[in-house]
């Protein structure tokens, strides 16, 4: 007897895909040459830590570094970049540039990649978790202006999985306290609020190149700013600041203690291929965004992501804004639905079709933050300068965060090349054929 194809897989039918899921395979026969040309080159980083060393030796870098920073200039209509081996060395770099440390406050996501919020910790600063937005998982405007105290100098907004944060009113909350805003872009390449790109908002902009993100180059990142001090702090601080800040003509050396965050030329090599196929990257992604979405719109206990900020998916009149799905939030709704999300997402999974449930847990439930205890002593949470801080990580401090974490988020990370729309079509076949036996008897 033929198997029922509407018995679910998990009851022992036909799963709806047996096919495996590919990596993030996005590298092509540019890059492969572009790496050979490096490698036949020979010398793999033109990096030193000298102001002034013999060319081709820069302080600068090679010449692959440099290229990649002057076209993601071009790319993002920006003055500067300047080039890292993450973008958490790119955030910590960030940090460091713009002064903060001991005494001051730094308003985080608590709904993000770690090093988005324990950033300002490496200077002594404290991070301070705002709530965010049930509806795209970034910081919620409003919750960031009850945080708010007078240490407060600076804000890391996350475009989380790519859709843009409502920067408008977050610049109008910085620019009255003369807040510093450094956009963290890790995952949202050539993603655009109100026609620009994001990470130009504000003072420094942070993306990645892992090996996960839209475009990649195994390990990597950049920060981009307009502004020529900050450039040269953050260049600084990528190689060996306080050996080198007489020589720069660098007068303040606050959190001028240099690292090694030097990007390779072979990752500038791949970087800079990367880029040129970013928008067609972008556009598959929305592509298949799309149509996952419209299917998934029609059934009641599932919320597909929104297109922007300020448009739910299906609701038109937002054409300035784009988002770059990174990857696909599915908000589960349980109280709409007869089963819990475990339940949900263990047939799925039987199905041939995983999702990630919950994204990560909220940040201030980390140990470091529950022990407020990262170097001896307990500092930087129990230094003097930091004891009048009223930052709080108890459970409960951001309710969205928890519940998208704990009841309501799923994540695919399927919906994008070089799957095809047949394979992203599969996600939506899993989905509606278990909803379909949703609200009878228990699935497992
Ligand atoms: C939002 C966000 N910020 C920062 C990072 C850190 O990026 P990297 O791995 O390049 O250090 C990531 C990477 O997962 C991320 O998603």
């Amino acid at each position: 007897m033929r198997p029922d194809p509407d018995t679910l897989a998990i009851h022992g039918g036909p799963p709806v895909r047996t096919r495996p899921w590919m990596e993030n395979l996005t590298l092509g026969e540019e890059e492969k040459r572009a790496v050979r040309e490096a490698m036949e080159r020979g010398v793999l980083s033109f990096f030193e830590g000298s102001h002034a060393p013999e060319p081709p030796f820069s302080f600068w870098g090679g010449p692959r570094v440099q290229a990649l920073e002057r076209a993601w200039c071009e790319a993002y209509g920006i003055r500067y970049a300047v080039g890292m081996n993450s973008a958490t060395s790119g955030l910590i770099a960030a940090i460091g540039a713009l002064g903060l440390g001991y005494g001051d406050e730094v308003i985080v996501s608590p709904y993000t990649m770690s090093a988005a919020a324990s950033c300002p910790l490496v200077y002594g600063a404290i991070p301070v978790f705002a709530d965010v937005k049930l509806e795209s998982g970034s910081l919620d405007p409003g919750s960031i202006r009850a945080r708010l105290t007078d240490r407060t100098r600076a804000i890391v907004v996350v475009h989380q999985f790519g859709i843009p944060a409502d920067m408008d009113p977050i610049l109008q909350l910085a620019r009255g306290r003369g807040l510093k805003i450094i956009e963290d872009c890790a995952q949202a390449h050539g993603a655009k609020y109100r026609g620009k790109p994001v990470g130009t908002f504000g003072d420094i902009g942070v993306f990645s190149l892992n090996v996960n993100k839209t475009i990649q180059a195994g390990e990597g990142g950049l920060c981009v700013t307009g502004d020529e001090g900050l450039r040269k702090r953050l260049a600084l601080i990528r190689n060996h600041a306080e050996a080198v800040m007489e020589e720069a003509g660098c007068a303040d050396g606050t959190n001028l203690l240099g690292f090694n965050l030097r990007p390779t030329e072979l990752t500038a090599a791949i970087g800079l291929e990367q880029l040129k196929k970013l928008k067609k990257f972008n556009a598959v992604r929305q592509g298949y965004v799309k149509a996952l979405s419209q299917r998934l719109s029609r059934i009641p206990f599932l919320v597909p992501p929104p297109c922007c900020p300020h448009r739910a998916f299906g609701e038109s009149g937002c054409e300035d804004c784009e988002s770059a799905y990174y990857l696909y939030p599915l908000r589960f709704l349980p109280e709409r639905c007869g089963i819990s999300r475990e339940e949900f997402a263990q047939a799925l999974r039987a199905e041939g079709v995983p999702f990630t449930q919950g994204y990560t847990r909220p940040l201030y439930l980390q140990p470091i933050y529950q022990t407020k205890r990262l170097f001896k002593h307990g500092y930087p949470f129990s230094a003097p300068e930091n004891l009048g801080s009223r930052a709080t990580y108890a459970p409960g401090t951001c309710p969205n965060a928890e519940k998208l974490y704990e009841h309501q988020m799923l994540v695919s990370e399927w919906v994008r090349p070089p799957h095809l729309l047949e394979d992203v079509l599969d996600i939506a076949r899993a989905i509606e054929k278990v909803a379909k036996t949703v609200g009878g008897p228990p699935l497992g």
